[in-house]
């Protein structure tokens, strides 16, 4: 079985379309009816408009839990992502102190001690039920054999402003730069391990982790918790419980106690703080794989087509509209990646055409790639820096990336402000 997201989904998109939908939180005609509207643009606001968060349950501060330093992370509806500049100097991983921060409603307080994963469904043998789960305290979680694996996490709107500041195109939702992005090294347990003491059957074909954060309230509709559902073969996999990240115990805003980390997958697909998980037989649906997280508009049929694996995109790890002396020579740098795979090539541009920059040796291979290109701005004045990079694929940046109607997927070479003095 694949274990490619576009694959999976298209799968599930037709068993949806064909009425097998289940756990969808809203019916399907409801929403074919919303899929359509977003293909007219009307919902474009949606994501946009304040997140109606149910009454906040006993121990729920609003908001983000770790500060906000501005050097570090802006603020952006309930989220916050990372300044590029932030890891100038650092090394392979981002810091949890700068790692960007994805939240639809608010970072959740959850007791460690009380905290239970809780497994049911029809893919357990016993069918366990939701009120009367498998259950894992973090203690049993702990004891079973660890994991580590160096992950990249990535919003499907990463890099969205740049719709609407370089392309002209709409861009409702969540204006991120490109700082809706991140490496860290993540310590668990495999989530297959966990399915199988549970009592994992072999008809199993879905898993569906959901977050203990408030319900997710948009357009008058109450959607539920966030949850989206993965294929077993993902789950079986490469899949984590995740309790460590970075060596520290996993922060309160990524996840705590435990979040699911799903490398390769959009960022969606990695749920914080994880309580119940649905494991079934049958598909498994939640408007975080039919109504969001899908291309609608032009080109795209009423119900959307799949999201496919992140694009390729390059950063520089500069702040935008940064000031450098003119006549020094400077090592700019920064880094690539793609959800099709590593990074081949990368070249830059600082006004004179196109040359290829240095990547760094050790991270061949990895989530993301490092590089250097060296610079010496000729005389006072603005610039403008590019970088493109090509993937595993042979797949490169291209000028302008495709647009679609939520904005997801931005892959467009960025054009990057600098001024010499
Ligand atoms: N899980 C829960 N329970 N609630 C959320 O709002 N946001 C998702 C995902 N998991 C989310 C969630 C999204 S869209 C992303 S991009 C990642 O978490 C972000 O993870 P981070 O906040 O640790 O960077």
């Amino acid at each position: 079985m694949s274990h490619a997201e576009a694959d999976h989904d298209t799968r599930r998109s037709r068993q949806w379309l064909a009425g097998e939908a289940r756990g969808a939180g809203v019916d399907r005609d409801r929403l074919l009816e919303l899929g359509a509207a977003m293909a007219a643009l009307t919902a474009a606001a949606d994501e946009r408009e304040p997140v109606a968060v149910a009454p906040a349950p006993v121990g729920v501060d609003p908001g983000i839990a770790k500060p906000l330093p501005p050097d570090l992370l802006r603020p952006l509806d309930t989220n916050a992502e990372m300044r590029w500049t932030a890891l100038a100097g650092q090394g392979y991983v981002v810091p949890n102190d700068r790692f960007f921060v994805r939240n639809h409603t608010v970072t959740p307080h959850l007791d460690a001690d009380t905290w239970r994963l809780r497994l049911f469904g029809t893919g357990l043998r016993g069918a366990p039920t939701r009120d009367a789960p498998v259950e894992f305290g973090l203690d049993d979680l702990r004891r079973l054999p660890t994991e580590e694996s160096t992950a990249l996490l990535e919003c499907a709107g990463n890099g969205r402003r740049y719709f609407a500041e370089q392309q002209d195109d709409p861009a409702p939702g969540v204006a991120w730069g490109l700082g809706g992005v991140g490496v860290a090294r993540w310590r668990g347990v495999r989530l297959g391990t966990v399915l199988r003491l549970a009592g994992l059957r072999d008809d199993a074909v879905d898993v569906m982790p959901e977050g203990l954060d408030p319900d997710y309230v948009t357009g008058g509709v109450n959607l539920g918790r966030v949850r989206r559902p993965l294929p077993i073969a993902k789950a079986l996999d490469d899949v984590l419980l995740a309790y460590e990240m970075n060596g520290e115990p996993l922060p309160a805003d990524h996840g705590f106690p435990v979040r699911v980390v799903v490398p390769g997958w959009i960022g969606i697909s990695s749920i914080k703080w994880v309580g119940p998980v649905e494991v079934s037989t049958t598909p498994l649906f939640s408007p975080w794989n039919t109504r969001f997280y899908r291309m609608f508009g032009p080109g795209h049929p009423a119900e959307g087509t799949v999201l496919g694996a992140q694009p390729v995109k390059s950063a520089f790890e500069l702040a935008w509209d940064a000031r450098v002396p003119a006549g020094a020579e400077l090592l700019l740098r920064g880094r690539s990646w793609s959800g099709n795979g590593p990074i081949n090539r990368v070249e830059v541009d600082t006004g004179d055409g196109w040359r290829p920059a240095d990547l760094v040796a050790a991270d061949r291979g990895g989530p993301w790639q490092r590089w250097t290109a060296r610079w010496r701005p000729p005389a006072p004045g603005r610039y403008t820096l590019r970088a493109r990079a090509t993937d595993a694929t042979g797949t490169t940046q291209p000028d302008r990336a495709t647009p679609n109607a939520l904005a997801y997927l931005f892959d467009g070479i960025v054009h990057h402000p600098i001024t010499a003095f």
